[in-house]
């Protein structure tokens, strides 16, 4: 699948690209029954949350030698219409995985992701420079009282912004202090709600200003993310760096695989 000049232009303009329909409802499906066939492993890197210990988040579908492989994830990362597309925007077909990871926002209990850039915590997992972008697919359909996720668009080219350790959410991140946040809504678009039909995707800069609500509906919100850098653009080594499953040590390129793989790869037993 080609970019249009007009798609690239929109991404580097706005840091953010809306691809609609780009998984068929079968692959969806297929997507699915894998992250329900993984909720009960239990692994480090699934989160959990709510009363019922309900998975939040579960990282690092993506790679053969772990508790949470699914080899149709795999095969979804890899496609010329994810992995190819991230190929297009950087002009360089050598890219590895930062990581993979599926938020699951569950029914009415799934909690906020507050304002944050990736690369926020992304720098300091030792990546130099934003030459990094995430390709999100909507596993299920994503509505604003869903808590879908914003965008702020054109907020990447402010660059980064020194993070704050946010210790109110279930999964711990790194996110934007509100002054900055405010002082960049000021001056940008309004936010964008990603809201879409399951099998709808984005691709999003790294330093784009984003973040998602409360899930106030009746409806859990599946989203997978499929994050990659430039294999020359891999990380310095720092102190006492993340886990793999969160920050990657398998810098090696990635293959692009045929269309039909996740069909194929379902077709495989687990
Ligand atoms: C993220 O930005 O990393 C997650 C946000 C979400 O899934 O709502
Ligand atoms: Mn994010």
């Amino acid at each position: 699948m080609n970019l249009t000049e007009e798609q690239k232009r929109q991404y580097h303009r706005d840091g953010l690209l809306v691809l609609p329909e780009l998984f068929s409802e079968r692959e969806v499906a297929i997507l699915r029954g894998e992250i329900e066939r993984l909720c009960s492993v239990d692994a480090d890197c699934i989160f959990r949350e709510g009363a019922d210990g309900a998975a939040k988040a579960m990282f690092r579908m993506h790679e053969p030698d772990g508790p949470t492989y699914s080899a149709p994830v795999r095969a979804a990362s890899r496609q010329a219409r994810t992995l190819g597309i991230a190929q297009q925007l950087f002009s360089d077909n050598e890219l590895y995985m930062h990581h993979c990871k599926i938020n699951m926002k569950p029914a009415v209990e799934g909690t906020v992701w507050n304002w944050h850039q990736d690369f926020g915590s992304w720098h300091l997992d030792g990546v130099a420079r934003p030459e990094m972008t995430t390709m999100m697919v909507m596993l299920d359909e994503a509505t604003e009282m869903g808590g879908c996720l914003y965008m702020l668009p054109g907020s990447h080219k402010g660059g980064w912004i020194e993070p704050y350790r946010d210790e109110t959410t279930v999964y711990k991140t790194w996110a934007t202090p509100a002054d900055k946040v405010i002082e960049m809504m000021a001056k940008s678009p309004a936010p964008v709600a990603l809201t879409g039909k399951p099998g709808t995707a984005a691709i999003f800069d790294c330093n784009i200003l984003h973040g998602s609500g409360h899930n106030l509906s009746g409806n859990d919100r599946w989203q997978a993310y499929f994050c990659y850098n430039r294999c020359s653009n891999r990380p310095a080594d720092v102190e006492n760096p993340r886990p793999d499953w969160v920050r990657s040590q398998n810098w090696q390129p990635m293959d692009l695989v045929a269309e039909g793989a996740i069909l194929a790869a379902d077709a495989v037993p687990a």
